[in-house]
């Protein structure tokens, strides 16, 4: 029997009516655009530490952002996040806060930043703060107050263990020289939790009093009028206070045990209820559960929590030894996939966390590295989802290489070594990897010209430049027509003037292929094909059935050679094309 004979008419009317309303919508895959400004928006990532420095003490400061406010303009981004800039005494490089109200002297002052602020607003570019409140410092008032007996007001702000109730179950630390996230404390005879360094205590999220300390310090961010937030570590915020022990190899499943556990949605429920949904602010969580369907929690609209997914999947390909094509293919597409109709993903490949984007997914040879860069800029400002770009990477600065482990300031890598020492392990393999892998091969500092220090620093830089920025650094670059950074500037331009880049529909194209990795974009009537040759050769691909190639909209090497049937890509050739 049919049910629908069931449905009072009126009802029926009713749907035929919204129906009506949705036809006349712009439509993609049958919905509506939903058009966002923090979808269309190109972030620009700055680690201020490494941008550029003013005073001469070789650390990047916000008078140096402030003096390359118009180079970020003219690199066509929109958006700035910013990796944290509030005072820290620095053992994770800010990512350990010891006042969220006040900026890290090493950076400058309040002054400065309502300066910087308004100068990014003066150019229409929006401004993102890094939040980190899975921890604070050691430093931090809250901490030094919570350690020091156990009656305190602020003891239950973080998570602590009485040691005669005995050792607490094991829990891994990312950032520990043992690994372990436990330290005892004499103090009050008790264990503190630190999933990252000793000096980046837990916060209690369970407790009320901390969810408003946070609440209120992202509303007198959002008051002096940020544009978004990006939610540090967010997805371990959560825990099992009850700390039961985990009978698994927790170093190597860590996000399985630690991310999005019981409470975090509700956290972020609230958080949004309190100040995001308050402001026009974006918002973005680092990471992005252990699935698809924790995904869509913290981001499809309904939910009310955060704006975008920043899912690790893709970042996490490269290894030392390379990386295959078809893994790229299918991750990225695995996740467009999943949130055509619903959410909204954030595109990347580099961050402050990895090493330089063209050494680890391109090829930084001086023979492919100008057309690598380019072909991975291509790719991540042409995909479907909110582009992430790290500074430098728009000229393709390189790894630096560190070969001691002297050289190296990161906490994770000093740590990781001490580990291995520790450990017994092997110290050699450890130093190789992280030779490629290491955060500070994404952190050394800004290439601006050929002079000293790349005109970074008139001082010593607290990280060494690379050697290589008298050929890539901006000067240069901005005069070269073919340079990386002008590809990248056509690229973003290319975004904001074509919606298709920024709403269109993807599909994977030529699945097999071995070394082209290509896809088209359509919306509505238009429809274009990205053809990216992720190789040292040259590459042919069959042309699909019904593929009129049009004009080329970028091309970041000569006009590619097609036929009716088939097109030949240069090694590291990048194309965007449209179809007729
Ligand atoms: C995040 C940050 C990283 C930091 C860690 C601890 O993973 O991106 O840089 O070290 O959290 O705050
Ligand atoms: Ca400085």
């Amino acid at each position: 029997m049919n049910r629908f004979l069931q449905v009072p008419i009126l009802l029926l009317l009713l749907c035929l009516g919204c129906q009506e309303e949705k036809k006349q919508a712009p439509k993609d895959e049958g919905m509506d655009l939903n058009k966002k400004w923090w979808k269309e928006s190109i972030i620009y990532q700055i680690y201020p530490r490494s941008f550029k420095d003013t005073n001469g003490d070789g650390v990047g400061d916000l008078r140096g952002i402030i003096e390359k406010l118009d180079y970020i303009k003219s690199l066509g981004v929109t958006a700035v996040w910013l990796n944290p800039i509030y005072s820290s005494p620095n053992d994770d490089n800010g990512y350990d806060v010891s006042d969220y109200r006040d900026i890290m002297a090493d950076f400058g002052n309040m002054e400065d930043f309502d300066a910087m602020l308004q100068g990014m607003h003066e150019r229409n570019i929006k401004l993102i703060m890094d939040v980190v409140v899975n921890h604070s410092s050691d430093e931090h008032e809250w901490f030094k107050q919570s350690r020091s007996s156990r009656d305190n007001p602020y003891r239950d702000y973080y998570h602590w263990w009485p040691a005669e109730k005995g050792k607490p179950n094991y829990r891994y630390s990312l950032f520990d020289e043992n690994g372990d996230a436990w330290k005892y404390d004499s103090i009050t005879d008790s264990y503190y939790l630190h999933y990252f360094s000793v000096k980046q205590p837990d916060l209690n999220w369970e407790n009320p009093k901390v969810r408003q300390e946070v609440y209120d310090i992202m509303k007198f961010w959002a008051e002096k009028g940020v544009d978004g937030f990006r939610l540090d570590a967010f997805q371990f915020a959560a825990k099992d206070t009850k700390f039961p022990a985990i009978d698994d190899d927790l170093e190597k499943n860590f996000i399985q045990h630690y991310a999005m556990q019981d409470g975090l949605h509700t956290y972020l429920q609230e958080m949004n209820e309190e100040v995001l949904s308050k402001y026009d602010v974006m918002s973005v969580a680092e990471g992005a559960g252990r699935n698809f369907e924790d995904a869509h929690n913290l981001v499809d609209a309904d939910r009310n929590e955060l704006n975008m997914a920043y899912a690790f999947e893709g970042v996490d390909i490269a290894k030392s030894d390379g990386y295959e094509l078809s893994t790229l293919k299918e991750v990225f597409t695995k996740w467009d996939r999943e949130f055509a109709k619903e959410g909204w993903l954030s595109i990347f490949l580099a961050n402050h966390d990895q090493a330089r984007l063209v050494s680890r997914y391109g090829n930084d040879t001086p023979e492919f590295r100008a057309a690598s860069a380019k072909l991975l800029n291509t790719f991540i400002l042409s995909m479907r989802g909110t582009p992430y770009c790290y500074y430098g990477d728009e000229l393709g600065m390189t790894n630096i290489g560190f070969e001691t482990i002297e050289e190296y300031q990161d906490i994770a890598a000093i740590n990781g070594y001490k580990k291995v020492v520790n450990q017994g392990g092997d110290v050699e393999a450890y130093m190789k990897n992280l030779k490629f892998s290491s955060r500070d091969n994404g952190r050394t500092p800004m290439q601006w010209d050929t002079s000293a220090n790349a005109n970074f620093t008139s001082g010593t830089p607290w990280l060494p430049v690379n050697e290589n920025y008298k050929e890539i650094n901006v000067a240069s670059e901005e005069m070269d027509p073919n340079s990386v950074l002008n590809h990248f500037k056509a690229m973003t331009k290319l975004r904001k003037n074509n919606d298709v880049l920024v709403y269109g529909s993807y599909e994977l194209i030529a699945k097999e292929h071995p070394s082209i990795y290509a896809y088209t974009r359509t919306l509505g009537n238009e429809k274009v094909a990205v053809l990216l040759n992720f190789s040292t050769d040259k590459a042919t691909m069959e042309l699909p059935e019904g593929w009129n190639l049009g004009e080329e909209w970028i091309n970041n090497l000569q006009p590619i050679k097609a036929n009716d049937n088939q097109i030949e890509l240069l090694p590291y050739q990048a194309v965007i094309i449209s179809l007729n």
